[in-house]
């Protein structure tokens, strides 16, 4: 937890400025100011927001960016649940989703207090770059998940080869980590996750992987 960007985390004052004014900024310099990001994200949230009975963890959650558009949906028993380890972030979190089916807790992604089996959905969204040992995160998720369950995690990944530049610098000034272009697909290859998909959007990638039914 000593990196600019993860100590950012922990301050009161951005974890109110997060959702509206710099995760937008933030979202579209992972296309480099093109929309591909922006775009995904969108459609992301349209996803999330699909009618049905789901149980919904979300790793990372920070003031909630994604609480409202997934609960938007959900019918029965439907539920959301946040995780994050920023208190100032639950904090803002809280006062901003105020609904029955939201619930956040405080909580270390590398040690999900749930039950295995548990959730359909487990969103990791723009958190893994910025946690020092991620892999073990998905690990976690994927125990979480209920067989047939849905992982979808946002994070950055090494554009060099599409030859933009600069990306060492950005990683280096803030401590974000960027990922190799397989890691994080091989990984959940690794523990049997099934028809798992990669989009490249600039030096943001969006995985989306199923737990075995
Ligand atoms: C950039 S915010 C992302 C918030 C939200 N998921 C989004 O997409 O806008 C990253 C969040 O990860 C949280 N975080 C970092 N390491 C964590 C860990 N080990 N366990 C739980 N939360 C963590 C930080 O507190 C912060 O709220």
């Amino acid at each position: 937890m000593n990196s600019p960007a993860a100590r950012l985390m922990q301050n009161r004052l951005f974890s109110q400025i997060y959702e509206k004014l710099w995760r937008p900024v933030f979202t579209r310099g992972f296309s480099l100011g093109g929309s591909a990001t922006a775009d995904y994200d969108r459609a992301l949230r349209a996803y999330l927001a699909r009618p049905g009975e789901r149980a919904v963890l979300d790793v990372a959650c920070g003031p909630g960016n994604y609480a409202a558009d997934a609960v938007r949906g959900l019918t029965g028993r439907g539920h959301y649940v946040g995780l994050d380890f920023s208190a100032p972030m639950l904090a803002e979190a809280a006062r901003v989703h105020d609904h029955p089916r939201i619930t956040f807790i405080r909580g270390d992604a590398h040690h999900l207090p749930l039950t295995a089996d548990s959730f359909d959905t487990a969103t990791c969204l723009a958190a893994l770059y910025l946690i020092p040992d991620p892999l073990p995160v998905l690990d976690e998720m994927f125990r979480v998940l209920r067989p047939g369950g849905e992982l979808i995690v946002f994070t950055s990944v090494d554009a060099s080869v599409a030859g933009l530049p600069g990306v060492d610098a950005v990683a280096g000034l803030t401590g974000l980590r960027i990922f190799g272009r397989r890691e994080i697909v091989d990984h959940l290859e690794k523990l049997g996750m099934m028809h798992v998909e990669q989009t490249i959007t600039g030096t943001g990638q969006y995985v989306h992987a199923h737990k075995p039914a």
